[in-house]
């Protein structure tokens, strides 16, 4: 549910309290999940300044200065992590990082709630003592993720977001989330607040049917669900970011009406719309989970035009942007 690939207006977030719930900045939500290095043009999505952050699934921020969060991804980044996140903290102002992405998923960071925990605590726990507010591993929306987040709290021996030491201290939990209805997304971020009792940064979302593969958003669907799922985040206090899925050319099998940019790189009209620099077309009666389109793979802005470069290169291409950031 995530590409393979991956691999300062910064406003600062109300401090911790003492009980674990925090104060949401009203604004400043948005963000943009970059898998794109340098190579793709970022400022086209801050014309609005609706877009305020964004994160790479990894360590290495792209050349902006648009709030970067960091992310340790996997085992497979704790190298280049551990390395490299004091610098990047005090380089680029990072205020927030975040843990594992889909941990729960064998395609994705593939971790035990155990393994997790203990990487948690030898590379993202001792941020803590830098003043970084730390969101949660991310997992995606099956059945599974809510459990597996369980699993890892009891492993940590507790969530510590009390100010206590030892544990996992998590700030925000952050999720990801896949489906065709607004209104169940609605609910499973409820759920997930009710459960947890943090605030929610939901990382990745967008409009795409996993379960039946045929029944997918149509262009219009897909208007209306991010402007139904986006409003509801923008007037709802204990969201404090999310970030759609996604801003980049090749959507990874992820139904293509869903992108922000277009095979040429540039922005799309539902980017504009995420940005808040277009009013939406909505339906007059939009219906949550009532789908129009059919695969969602076969139509959509990203895949119009002949692709300019495949999925691999696009992996090589942030490698490569990896390597010369963790270089320079
Ligand atoms: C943190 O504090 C809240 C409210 O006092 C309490 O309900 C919760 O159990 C505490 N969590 C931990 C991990 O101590
Ligand atoms: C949702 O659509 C309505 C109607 O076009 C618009 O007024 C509102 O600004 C939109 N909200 C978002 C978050 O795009
Ligand atoms: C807005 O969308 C409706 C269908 O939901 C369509 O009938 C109408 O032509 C659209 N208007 C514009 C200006 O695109
Ligand atoms: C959308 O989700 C809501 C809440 O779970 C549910 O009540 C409704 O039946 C769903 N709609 C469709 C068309 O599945
Ligand atoms: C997108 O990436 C996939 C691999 O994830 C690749 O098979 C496909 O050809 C790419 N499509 C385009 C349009 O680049």
């Amino acid at each position: 549910m995530v590409p393979i690939a991956c691999f300062l207006a910064f406003l600062a977030l109300a401090t911790a309290r003492p009980h674990g719930t925090r104060q949401v900045s009203s604004t400043a939500k948005a963000g943009l999940a970059w898998p794109n290095g340098d190579f793709d043009n970022v400022d086209q999505y801050r014309s609005t300044g609706k877009v305020q952050w964004y994160y790479t699934w990894g360590p290495s921020p792209i050349d902006t200065d648009l709030e970067f969060v960091p992310m340790l991804w996997g085992t497979n980044q704790v190298s280049e992590w551990s390395h490299s996140i004091s610098n990047t903290i005090q380089q680029h102002h990072v205020t927030h990082a975040l843990g594992f992405n889909e941990p729960q998923q064998p395609g994705q960071s593939n971790l035990s709630p155990t393994d997790a925990a203990s990487i948690w605590k030898a590379q993202l726990e001792p941020l803590k003592a830098q003043g970084i507010l730390l969101g949660s591993p991310a997992p995606s929306s099956a059945p599974s993720g809510k459990q597996w987040l369980l699993d890892w709290q009891q492993a940590c021996g507790g969530w510590n977001g009390n100010g206590s030491t030892g544990g996992c201290t998590v700030d925000f939990v952050a999720l990801h989330w896949y489906d065709v209805n607004s209104t169940a997304f609605v609910q499973y971020l409820e759920d997930f607040h009710a459960t947890f009792q943090k605030p929610i940064w939901v990382t990745e979302w967008a409009c795409q049917n996993y379960n039946q593969v045929d029944q997918q958003c149509s262009q219009q669907d897909i208007v209306d669900f991010l402007n139904a799922t986006q409003s509801f985040m923008d007037s709802t206090d204990w969201i404090e970011r999310y970030a759609w899925f996604g801003a980049m050319r090749n959507m990874s099998g992820v139904n293509e009406w869903d992108a922000l940019m277009d095979s040429s790189g540039h922005i799309t009209f539902l980017g504009q719309q995420y940005i808040g620099a277009a009013t939406p077309n909505v339906s007059a009666n939009p219906q949550p989970g009532v789908v129009h389109g059919g695969d969602g793979e076969q139509g959509g802005p990203a895949a119009v035009s002949s692709a300019s470069r495949a999925g691999a290169s696009l992996v090589a291409l942030i490698i490569t942007a990896v390597i010369i950031s963790t270089l320079a």
